[in-house]
């Protein structure tokens, strides 16, 4: 069995690990120093690619086309880019054992791997239906989706089953994009969740009438307030029906799931402080282990903002935690800046395009048109807190508009009269 020693070694290769990288490369890692290590076959890549584009009917989105660090206007980093600065990429490679006392990663082969400073950079898992013993849930052609693995065998099935059915378990994130791109693929979509609107962690249900509104526009099935709970499969075992709680069923040829997810922590359980679910790390992503730094979706964090600690499941965040985290290790005791993150998640399907910023907590305010039928929508919400506003969502933004709504969420003005408020609507932001 053989053993690697490393000066720096990152754990999981997605998002946080490529955006690293770039980091370390910049602050001039020397060759041979740094090793990301991933259980997926392919270089870091924008893992928001594999819900949207990677699953178009048309012209789908392939590597190396989407490699980090195109998502946010950057270089693309391809495998070529990693050799040539002396950066190990050791791939499809799962690490089953990490020993933080003793510095030691250990992978499914049974190779070790030394290293003086790790980010952890693990990211999440879907959670299944399975977990809750949902029967016949693990029938073929019930998809999950998190890595190009996963989209690939989904890319497959929706070529194989060609203008089929779809239903499409789950509210979320993963719920809206996939019943969108299905929808593209020309699949009869049904959605099915069991809370009154869709993405109810973020969406008010004002926000949340427009996109159901413009999902049933587009043919899709909206069945709220209900889960499934079994899966009838043929003979070749392959999904037929969705049973649902209220006694209905749906015919099926593919069924996508997303239910959630959970960061991938298990490795280091009872090594290492852990708080909200995540592990738990100081502004600079600093945990409590000594040279063990947490990144991206598994970094419970202090949120200045806010005065609280999050851990925060989207993309913007895992660019920019790799990197101060990079920055950090890297600047030897030299001081610093703390983290002082604004949160910033978005979402696109069909032609729409939404992206909020802050805190979506206090009153509401809805401003624009939020008509499904009007041909170019354009819609907001403020989020007010304390007489100030702490938070705010745009659908159909130009680049300087969304710009405009980021600002209001960093400067938090006051207002006065939620009804001028409303009346403003857009136009509050752009004079900040
Ligand atoms: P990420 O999940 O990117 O990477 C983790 C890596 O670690 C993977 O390569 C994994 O294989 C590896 N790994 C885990 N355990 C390992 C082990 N034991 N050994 C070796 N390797 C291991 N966000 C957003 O803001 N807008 C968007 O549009 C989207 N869209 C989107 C689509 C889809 C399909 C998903 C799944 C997620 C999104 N997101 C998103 C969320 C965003 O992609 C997510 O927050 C970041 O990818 C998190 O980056 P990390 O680096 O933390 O984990
Ligand atoms: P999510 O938390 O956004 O949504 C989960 C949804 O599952 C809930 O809203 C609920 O409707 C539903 N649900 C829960 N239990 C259910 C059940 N038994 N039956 C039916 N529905 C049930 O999670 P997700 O959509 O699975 O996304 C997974 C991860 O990927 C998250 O970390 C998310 O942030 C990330 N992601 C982000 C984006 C984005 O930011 N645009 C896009 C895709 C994925």
């Amino acid at each position: 069995m053989a053993e690697k020693h490393f000066k720096y070694v990152i754990l999981g290769g997605g998002v946080s690990a490529g955006y690293a990288a770039r980091e370390f490369a910049k602050q001039g890692v020397k060759p041979h120093e740094l090793a990301i290590i991933s259980k997926e076959a392919v270089a870091p890549y924008e893992r928001p690619a594999l819900s949207k584009a990677y699953l178009f009917p048309e012209n789908p989105a392939r590597l190396p086309g989407f490699h980090v660090c195109v998502g946010s206007g950057g270089e693309r980093l391809p495998p070529e880019w990693y050799s040539g600065k002396g950066i190990e990429l050791i791939l499809s490679t799962e690490i089953v054992k990490a020993d933080l006392a003793s510095k030691t990663l250990t992978s499914a082969a049974g190779d070790t791997f030394k290293y003086h400073t790790l980010i952890i950079a693990t990211g999440s898992t879907v959670i299944r239906l399975t977990d809750f013993k949902v029967q016949g849930a693990d029938a073929k052609n019930i998809f999950y989706l998190r890595e190009i693995d996963d989209a690939d065998k989904l890319y497959e099935a929706i070529k194989a089953k060609k203008n089929g059915k779809a239903v499409v378990v789950g509210g979320g994130y993963i719920g809206l994009e996939l019943s969108a791109v299905l929808k593209i693929n020309n699949f009869d979509v049904s959605m099915v969740y069991p809370e009154p609107w869709c993405m109810p962690r973020l969406f008010t249900s004002g926000i949340a009438a427009f996109y159901e509104g413009y999902y049933s526009i587009k043919g899709i099935k909206i069945i709220k307030g209900t889960v499934a709970t079994g899966f009838i499969s043929n003979a070749d075992g392959e999904v037929t029906e969705v049973q649902l709680k209220d006694g209905r069923s749906l015919e099926a040829d593919i069924v996508v799931v997303g239910v959630g997810g959970r960061p991938l922590t298990t490795l280091f359980k009872g090594q290492v402080e852990e708080d909200k679910g995540g592990i738990k790390t100081d502004a600079f992503f600093k945990t409590s282990v000594p040279d063990v730094y947490a990144v991206g979706d598994v970094a419970t964090f202090p949120l200045k903002l806010y005065n609280d600690v999050r851990r925060v499941e989207h993309v913007d965040h895992a660019r920019k935690s790799a990197e101060q985290a990079v920055k950090a290790i890297l600047s030897e005791g030299k001081s610093n800046d703390e983290y002082d993150y604004l949160p910033f998640f978005y979402s696109r399907a069909f032609e729409l395009s939404w992206q909020f910023y802050g805190d979506n907590v206090g009153e509401t305010v809805l401003f624009g048109n939020n008509d499904p039928e009007a041909p170019k929508p354009k819609f907001g919400t403020y989020w007010i807190k304390d007489g100030k506003v702490v938070g705010a969502f745009l659908e159909g933004g130009s680049p300087d508009e969304n710009k405009a709504i980021a600002k209001v969420a960093r400067v938090q003005p006051p207002v006065s009269s939620l009804t001028e408020l409303e009346k403003d609507g857009l136009s509050f932001a752009s004079k900040i």
